[in-house]
């Protein structure tokens, strides 16, 4: 099979600053990269290298300043804002450090958020969302609200949230910065056998070493670049 039929996310030579005028930053400095279909990668680098900024940009959360980002061979750029909005609510998965979950609504009614508030009229899944709720341990607080949960609680009620929908890429920026190493490690098992189970590509960035050991690729950032060769962890994907 042609190695290119399998990339999913490809980014050329992007450049991101921010600021105005005579205060402008180079975030990202040229940053290119192929992303497979499966692969679960991590993304190292030092406080303020630009992790973030380049999981914003991959996941269209973030305008490029140069450079082009292509999603199943297609130019973000020739995307316009309403089939990217699609792309974002039914292909792709977002979890990030500080869960983004509404206090108002139950645990169930969060989780179902991206489906009521969906373009796509689907229906709810009642057996669906009773798999994703067991399968993150959160079955017995489905009546809850976020306020009543431990963090790593909220966490697993985030990805839950994140799976509803089968995302094709899961997009996680420190999924687990503050979580303790118990429930850090469940969030990380969690992941693992969301990618080998449903092949959903995962990009976590993560300041902790140990984690890039559930994933097949490191990829590390330093001052906006990428640091030296990239290392893969096994050569799953030939
Ligand atoms: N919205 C923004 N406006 C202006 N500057 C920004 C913005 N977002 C990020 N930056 C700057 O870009 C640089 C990289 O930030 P980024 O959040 O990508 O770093 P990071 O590698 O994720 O760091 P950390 O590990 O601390 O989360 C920082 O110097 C930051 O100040
Ligand atoms: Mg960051």
């Amino acid at each position: 099979m042609n190695r290119d039929e399998k990339i999913i996310l490809e980014a050329r030579t992007l450049y991101k600053d921010y600021g105005i005028k005579d205060n402008i930053e180079h975030v990202i400095k040229g940053i290119s990269l192929k992303i497979h279909e499966g692969d679960f990668i991590s993304i190292l680098g030092p406080s303020g290298s630009g992790k973030s900024t380049l999981l914003y940009l991959l996941s269209t959360l973030e305008k490029v300043t140069k450079g082009e980002i292509y999603y199943k061979g297609n130019s973000y750029s020739s995307i316009n804002e309403s089939n990217k909005s699609s792309i974002r609510n039914e292909e792709f998965g977002f979890v990030f450090q500080n869960f983004n979950l509404i206090n108002d609504l139950t645990v169930e009614d969060n989780i179902l958020l991206p489906i009521t508030l969906g373009t796509r009229k689907q229906k709810i899944d009642r057996e669906k969302l009773n798999d994703i709720l067991k399968f993150v341990d959160i079955y017995d607080k489905r009546e809850k609200n976020p306020t009543e949960l431990s963090g790593g609680q909220k966490q697993r009620v985030a990805i839950a949230r994140a799976l509803i929908t089968e995302p094709k890429v899961l997009f996680a920026d420190e999924p687990i910065g503050s979580l303790d190493s118990k429930n850090g490690e469940m969030v990380m098992e969690i992941f693992r056998n969301i990618n080998k189970k449903n092949g959903t590509t995962i990009i976590q960035v993560t300041h902790d070493e140990d984690t890039v050991k559930y994933g097949n690729r490191v990829i590390t950032v330093k001052d906006g670049a990428i640091y030296d060769k990239e290392t893969k962890i096994d050569e799953r994907i030939d």
